[in-house]
């Protein structure tokens, strides 16, 4: 075998080890044709014997994707049968390059045996690299069907033929003929849209393909004894689908009692029922019906027919249709680098069916609704200033003056304005620290229950309105939403949950995030108490608690469950948008899941006009609609290929036996310590774990770990966080996020792809051989120098100050066991500069004030970037540990604090005597 040739054949990765299965299709089609070109070059046997194996490993793979198809793998196994090495490598070039390209999807000659008409690489180009348009979209759609196999191929042939030229999308077919096939095909095909089942059909599956059982049960759990009742498995099917896709249209075909059937929670899955053999074209109108549906983006769809229309302006916007840029000599520039579109597209109208974001009725309104479907919500509103807005406004909504907030002192700095604005009286809860990377996680739930009994032992109960936290952290931190916000409901059943989801909209598309999203355990708890065993298990636990106190340390071990009579589901998600889909910066959304919603919708409203502009962006409303399309459609494949993706880099690089020297992604393990990780998880992928092993972790753990956000930990290369994230982008054009001390956040996207993850690969592999190099001729003093740099970057790292408390004339009852306050009131306090005072970072007057008094007051917030958490609110007692932090910090930013002027506090002897007046 020739050295070229040899090196291009690589063994593809066991699918076992993918999260996308998608990716072991694709990486097994590489693999066949580097080994049908070993055996096409050198005739060996072993390299037959290596091209036989490839192709059986993906014939089953393939039954379940509408092409190749049946009849171009049957040209590929005789092919393979007669020996014809080069019609082998030649039909799986064309296949394999025809996956690539997609161009299966419109080039008809993909289908045959022959050479395709023309190669067409473009899809993935920019739609303005594209001279012959945009093609029409195009997906497969799974008939589970009851028919014999041999008449699949024509049954095929005879749906595709309902399809129209005036069609606005394209399908093609993939036949399966049991509920394992069809399970297994919507969790593999990724381009499957649209489901019709014809009911009948049996169970197990055609293939004996144990890898793919297994792929299939990280996701859905298959119950082999309904197969025993004789039962028709159409809804159970539709059921499980619905379960790990929700996006997918599922019909069914019965002969059952469809009317009876089409009323009973059975069907909620199925998007239409037919009886009997009905009107084949229905169910191609129906399949287009579907995908129209989805496809609908009312905003953005208006917003492009509005800047096709001749309309003058004589409103406030000079850019709007361009002609302050076009026919500027100065600024045509402008012009000519965003387009026309861009200015056609502006507008301050809000009739002409653009519709008004402060009080929607019409295509907003649309948006909205289509929103809400899409990510599982009673109710979505568009926000167009970030997630900062959504927060400010969902706290404002939900909390007045006095009321008490359970919430992470780490959350966004937008939630504390928020408690300023609303009055409300935070309890921060501290969530678990990382010191050595100096970030911290989440908040243990036992913390948080901790909380709310002491609240409820000193009658104050009723006060609580909003635990609020961040999920899934910057660092990728994700809550057990389910069990929190039961065990939480559980001490009182109206509590509100605030879950700020800034980094996390995309988790609803992907099967395995979902379960730690909010609106996904706001829906599974809904479920959940509407069971009767679920009340059987609530009665058994009531009656043994029956007369126990509330502060009875046994209730923080116990997993506590609601009164399924008195809970009620009020669950409040932001999300970032434009952090992890397709909207432009700032595009936001607020979720709501609220059975009580009717009694906040004013005050809703209310916050909702406070904080929106009265000239709200269009292109970034018009860009969240679109955002929801995508994900809609291609969510489910874009979160599982990322999610691969992250793997992947983490395995490599820590892996690597040259950058693992300098270099490490942080572990599951050394990001969630111990306590909070059942499981026992350590790290994704082997040989740490399967994904069955993951699956469960996520099911059950306190605590998981996104792997998408990575923690890249440089301290033992010598690089401080912002030095790092410099260097990336100076030398090697890599932006990354947030950084630490001694690391850098790496945010897995929808957007990467393998040629990222390449690229960051490659710039550590050169770094960490510059390291080495140096170290090699500058001998030991470089070495103790690198010794020295990362002893003060990874083990001498400051300790995280914890909350320290309100100063006293900020409580109403400072005695008590709760430490909430009106920040309100200090925050305003400090706008009189009579009543304020500097003190000096490093001077003796800071340290004599320290341990001999008056007390150091915060006036306002203080938060280092990094790590981005205030460190002071207003009316917070300074204490030395915050200080200590203060001074070791070696950040650049550090908002709230004027080095030349000193920390600002509060004059003591201006505030009122505690507890003096009540402030609510
Ligand atoms: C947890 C969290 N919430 C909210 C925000 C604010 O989001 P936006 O940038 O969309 O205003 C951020 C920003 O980084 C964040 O990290």
């Amino acid at each position: 075998m020739n050295d070229d040739v040899a090196r291009r054949e690589v063994a593809p990765t066991p699918v076992d080890a993918f999260f996308a299965a998608s990716e072991a299709r694709s990486d097994r089609w590489r693999a066949l044709e580097a080994a049908a070109n070993v055996w096409a070059a050198t005739k060996e046997k072993s390299a037959h014997g290596r091209v036989t194996q490839l192709v059986q490993e993906l014939a089953p793979i393939e039954d379940y994707w509408s092409y190749p198809g049946p009849k171009l793998m049957q040209a590929l196994k005789d092919a393979l049968a007669g020996q014809d090495a080069a019609d082998v490598a030649r039909l799986v070039k064309k296949i394999g390059r025809s996956l690539l390209s997609n161009s299966y999807r419109h080039d008809a000659s993909a289908w045959d045996e022959g050479e395709n008409s023309a190669f067409q690489s473009g899809s993935a180009l920019p739609p303005d690299a594209n001279v012959d348009g945009v093609p029409k979209p195009s997906f497969d759609v799974l008939i589970v069907t009851t028919n014999d196999p041999a008449h699949w191929e024509e049954a095929r042939q005879q749906i595709e033929r309902l399809r129209r030229r005036d069609d606005p999308f394209k399908y093609h077919v993939v036949m399966v003929g049991s509920f394992e096939d069809a399970a297994i095909a919507t969790v593999l095909n990724h381009t499957i849209q649209a489901v019709v089942i014809y009911d009948g059909f049996g169970f197990s599956s055609q293939n004996d393909a144990p890898l793919l059982q297994d792929h299939l049960s990280r996701y859905a759990k298959l119950d082999a004894s309904v197969v025993k009742s004789g039962e028709p498995l159409g809804t159970r099917l539709a059921a499980l689908i619905k379960n790990f896709r929700p996006e997918l249209d599922i019909y069914l075909i019965t002969d059952r009692s469809v009317e009876a059937l089409a009323g009973t929670e059975e069907a909620s899955a199925i998007r239409r029922i037919f009886f009997g053999i009905e009107e084949a074209l229905e169910i191609h109108l129906s399949i287009m019906d579907g995908v129209s549906d989805r496809y609908r983006t009312p905003y953005f769809s208006n917003l492009v027919h509005y800047s096709q229309r001749p309309i003058g302006t004589f409103h406030a916007l000079p850019v709007a249709r361009g002609k302050s840029v076009f026919h500027s000599n100065w600024i045509r520039d402008m012009g000519e680098f965003y387009g026309t579109n861009i200015f056609l597209a502006e507008s301050s109208a809000t009739t002409g069916g653009l519709d008004s974001l402060l009080e929607p009725t019409g295509n907003i309104k649309a948006a909205q609704e289509l929103a809400a479907r899409a990510f599982g919500a009673d109710r979505v509103y568009l926000a167009t200033n970030g997630t900062s807005t959504s927060n400010k406004i969902v706290v404002q909504a939900l909390c007045a003056p006095g009321d008490i907030i359970i919430v992470d002192r780490n959350c966004h700095k937008s939630h504390h304005y928020g408690f300023v604005l609303s009055g409300a009286q935070p309890i921060y809860v501290e969530a678990f620290p990382l010191t050595k990377y100096s970030m911290y996680g989440a908040v243990p739930l036992r913390t948080i229950k901790q909380a709310l009994l002491t609240l409820k032992a000193e009658g104050k109960l009723d006060r609580v309105k909003l635990v609020d936290l961040t999920n899934c952290t910057f660092d990728g931190h994700m809550y057990n939403t389910h069990r929190l916000m039961e065990e939480c409901l559980a001490i009182k059943p109206d509590l509100i949950f605030l879950w700020d989801e800034a980094w996390f909209g995309f988790a609803r598309f992907s099967p395995l995030h979902r379960r730690r999203s909010a609106m996904g355990a706001a829906r599974a708890l809904a479920e959940r108490y509407r069971s009767p065993a679920y009340r059987t298990e609530f009665e058994a636990q009531a009656a043994k608690l029956k007369g126990c106190a509330p502060d009875d340390p046994k209730l923080l071990d116990l997993r506590l469950l609601p009164d399924p009579d008195k809970v009620r589901i009020r669950v409040y998600q932001t999300n970032s948008t434009h952090k992890s889909m397709s909207a432009f910066r700032q595009g936001s959304m607020i979720l709501v899941a609220d059975e009580d919603f009717v009694e906040v919708e004013g005050t809703f409203q209310e916050a909702f006009l406070t904080h929106t502009s009265t000239s709200p962006n269009l292109q970034l409303l018009a860009s969240l609609d679109v955002a929801r399309r995508q994900m809609e459609f291609e969510g489910y494949e874009l979160t599982m290929r990322m999610t691969g993706l992250s793997v992947e880099l983490r395995n490599r690089v820590n892996a690597h036996p040259l950058i693992s020297k300098y270099f490490r992604i942080a572990s599951v393990a050394d990001m969630i310590p111990e306590e909070y990780r059942e499981s026992g998880l350590v790290d994704y992928g082997p040989p740490h774990s399967s994904w069955r092993d993951v699956v469960k972790a996520w099911d059950e753990d306190e605590c998981a770990l996104d792997p998408t956000r990575i923690t890249l930990l440089c301290g033992d290369a010598g690089f401080d966080g912002s030095q790092f994230k410099a260097l990336l982008a100076e030398r090697f054009d890599i932006q990354i996020n947030k950084t630490s001390r001694n690391s850098v956040l790496v945010q897995i996207n929808i957007n990467n792809t393998r040629g990222d993850i390449a690229h960051l690969i490659k710039a550590l592999v050169d770094l960490s051989r510059e390291i080495d190099q140096r170290l090699a001729r500058e001998g030991a003093p470089a070495g103790e120098m690198l010794k020295a740099r990362v002893q003060s970057l990874t083990v001498d790292v400051p300790d995280l100050p914890n909350f320290s408390s309100f100063h006293d004339s900020f409580r109403d009852d400072p005695g008590s066991g709760t430490s909430e306050g009106h920040m309100r009131e200090a925050f305003f306090r400090a706008y009189d500069e009579e009543n304020c005072d500097y003190v000096k970072l490093n001077s003796p007057q800071m340290d004599e004030r320290l341990k001999n008094g008056p007390p150091l007051i915060s006036a306002n917030f203080v938060i280092p970037y990094p790590p981005g958490f205030p460190i002071m609110v207003p009316g917070q007692v300074i204490t030395s540990e915050t200080i200590t932090f203060m001074r070791k910090l070696d950040v650049k930013e550090i908002h709230g604090y004027q080095a030349a002027r000193g920390v600002k506090v509060l004059k003591p002897e201006r505030l009122s005597t505690p507890g003096t007046k009540t402030r609510r």
